[in-house]
């Protein structure tokens, strides 16, 4: 199988790593970032473009664009990893939908394209007989659309809710054990790099409610959008809220619910028992999907990290080449 990486940021760069190092049968003709690019049909010199990257900020030359990438390099499937625009999709989108028309599938880790234009994606994976994978989209590690749209095929699903923003995470259970005011733990939080320079998506639960919008539009049918979900962040939780949830053996988590019947999407800080399954501690993930057959089905694990996001990346290039027959 024969890929192109468009992003060589944390994403990209693990994703290379990870290839590289493990006999998956998965060949890199072509690796682009916002200034460079470089192709080689054969396979890419993995360790040369990575070292290259290191030193100079390129991973190939000036003149290779995206676009000559897109059109010109021997690729099966596109792993577009470019930075979340949550307003246009771009510069992923287009990327996306020349690939998808073109025949070639895509597995992306970009939650803007999926959350803003699912079904019309969709529409074109399936016109020109090629996949579109998200995977990575959606808690990192976490295989969730995996377990939702196979693992858990021919369930009704009630209800899926959970922690689905790390920095959210880390930011409560610092003020809940270490008694740490809000700003303390987010000052912690960029200091560690959990938290970026601007965390507003983060803090006022903008990410989590964006990972609803896809969770309900891609595997429930939904069609909803971010206007859609009933917003509540984290930055107005006064840490004395914290400290009293704490005399009850509680604690509070930002928790985004998908109410299946109503189809209502929610994203609010709540109080939970401590010991409650969706508690989990730092930057951790944790979803819980209530269904008719199954009863309930908690997966937890790293909703972020560079290699971690790969491990779903790789799943997905995975499936898409059993589902073609291991043609590739
Ligand atoms: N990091 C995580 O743990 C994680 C987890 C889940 C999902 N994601 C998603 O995965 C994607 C990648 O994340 P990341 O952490 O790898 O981001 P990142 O470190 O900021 O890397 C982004 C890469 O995209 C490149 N890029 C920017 N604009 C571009 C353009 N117009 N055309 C081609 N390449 C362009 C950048 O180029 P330069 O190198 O030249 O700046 C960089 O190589 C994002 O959509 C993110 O939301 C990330």
């Amino acid at each position: 199988m024969k890929i192109a990486i468009l992003g060589f940021g944390s994403v990209g760069k693990g994703l290379a790593r990870i290839i590289n190092e493990k006999n998956l049968g998965i060949i890199i003709t072509a690796v682009g970032d916002s200034k460079s690019g470089i192709i080689d049909n054969k396979g890419l010199d993995i360790c040369k473009i990575l070292d290259n990257k290191e030193k100079t900020g390129l991973c190939g030359d000036m003149k290779i664009t995206p676009e000559l990438i897109l059109n010109s390099a021997d690729y099966d499937v596109l792993v577009e990893v470019t930075p979340t625009n949550a307003d246009t999709g771009q510069p992923a989108l287009e990327y996306i939908k020349y690939a998808l028309s073109k025949g070639k599938s895509v597995v992306t880790s970009n939650k803007g394209p999926i959350a803003l234009e699912y079904s019309n994606l969709l529409k074109i994976a399936e016109e020109n007989k090629c996949f579109l994978r998200f995977e990575a989209a959606v808690c990192g590690a976490i295989p969730i659309i995996h377990a939702l749209e196979h693992g858990l095929a021919g369930n009704n699903i009630k209800r899926i809710y959970g922690v689905f923003n790390g920095t959210c995470n880390y930011i409560l259970t610092r003020m809940s054990d270490e008694k740490l005011t809000y700003q303390q733990a987010l000052l912690e939080a960029r200091e560690l790099g959990y938290a970026e320079a601007d965390p507003t998506y983060d803090i006022k639960g903008i990410d989590a409610a964006i990972k609803l919008v896809i969770l309900a539009n891609t595997i429930l049918g939904f069609h909803k959008t971010l206007d859609d979900v009933d917003i509540t962040g984290i930055d107005n939780i006064p840490s004395d809220a914290l400290q009293l949830a704490g005399e009850d053996e509680k604690t509070i988590r930002l928790i985004g619910e998908i109410d299946v019947e109503n189809e209502k999407l929610r994203v609010s800080p709540r109080i939970l028992l401590k010991n409650h399954t969706l508690v989990v501690q730092d930057t951790l993930n944790a979803v819980t999907a209530e269904t008719d057959l199954a009863g309930n089905v908690t997966l937890i694990g790293k909703g972020a990290g560079s290699v971690e996001t790969a491990s779903s990346i790789i799943s997905d290039l995975l499936f898409i080449r059993e589902c073609n027959g291991r043609r590739y």
